[in-house]
């Protein structure tokens, strides 16, 4: 893993039309990288490339409106990268969606839907990218986990399923890249303000500790470039995070007892 300049830098942004993947779009361009953003909401989109001309009005913000899940748009954001800006350096794959609700009454498509946007997409635009990030500038791949593929909870089995095998294979994928040159980070937050909740695919308004406030999202975004500039394996951006992956590595009965009353 090594330390890089952002500056300059070549970024493929999944998600960010929203939330954290805006958030890191605006602290990318700030720092002085060229992003080419990707998501299915035009409009929200075009919010966020106005938010990253706010604060750089020369920012090279390329936009692909899409789903991640279909590999036309997938290639469509590489090729953007490439025509654009001449090569791709960095992949985010940030996009992702919740679900909230018991295992038992849950349908068995939901799981497949989670896993298709927030595993199997992720999985395939890596594929699809590394020939380009080969031939990038000190390329690095960032995979938007969550604390949540650390620790299961219950009602979120779906989402929980997604992260951890994101979780397993950017594990597996970091090593074999590491002989490539390219650098995985994977970035694993608690919860972060963000509309995440209001666009789960099912059981909206139904979070029970979903109460308290998030960690600021423009903080977790700092946090993230820090990440890539510093070539960090992993950050867990949230305090709480942090605390509730210790405890589960120490006290997993404990965990379990707490997490009952949410059951
Ligand atoms: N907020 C939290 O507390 C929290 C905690 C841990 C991890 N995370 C992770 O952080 C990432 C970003 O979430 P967020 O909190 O920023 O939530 P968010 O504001 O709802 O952002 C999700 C982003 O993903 C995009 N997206 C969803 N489905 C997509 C699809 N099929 N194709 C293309 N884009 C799609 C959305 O855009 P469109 O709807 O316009 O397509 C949006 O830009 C997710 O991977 C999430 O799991 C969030």
């Amino acid at each position: 893993m090594s330390k890089r300049e952002i500056a300059g830098m070549r970024v493929l942004v999944t998600g960010a039309s929203t939330g954290i993947g805006r958030a890191l779009a605006v602290e990318l361009v700030r720092q002085g990288a060229c992003c080419v953003v990707l998501a299915r909401g035009e409009e929200r989109l075009s919010e966020a490339v106005e938010a990253c001309r706010t604060v750089d009005p020369e920012a090279r913000v390329e936009v692909i409106v899409g789903d991640v899940t279909d590999v036309a748009v997938r290639k469509a954001a590489i090729e953007k990268a490439v025509t654009s800006f001449g090569g791709l350096d960095a992949v985010v794959n940030n996009a992702g969606v919740g679900s909230f609700g018991r295992f038992a009454d849950a349908k068995p498509e939901r799981l497949r839907h989670i896993m298709e946007v927030n595993f199997f997409a992720a999985v395939d635009l890596i594929h699809e990218a590394l020939p380009a990030l080969r031939q990038g500038k000190n390329p690095i791949v960032v995979n938007v986990g969550s604390i949540l593929g650390h620790r299961g909870i219950p009602r979120m089995y779906e989402y929980c399923s997604s992260k951890f095998a994101l979780q397993g294979f950017s594990q597996s994928l970091r090593v074999e890249l590491q002989a490539e040159g390219i650098d995985l980070l994977m970035v694993s937050p608690g919860t972060t303000e963000t509309p995440f909740y209001d666009n789960v695919v099912h059981g909206r308004g139904n979070v029970p500790w979903n109460k308290g406030k998030g960690t600021p999202v423009e903080k977790v975004a700092k946090k993230m470039v820090a990440g890539m500039q510093q070539g960090r394996r992993e950050i867990v951006p949230n305090f709480l995070g942090q605390w509730l992956i210790r405890a589960n590595r120490h006290v997993p009965h404990l965990v379990d007892w707490y997490l009952q009353r949410f059951a």
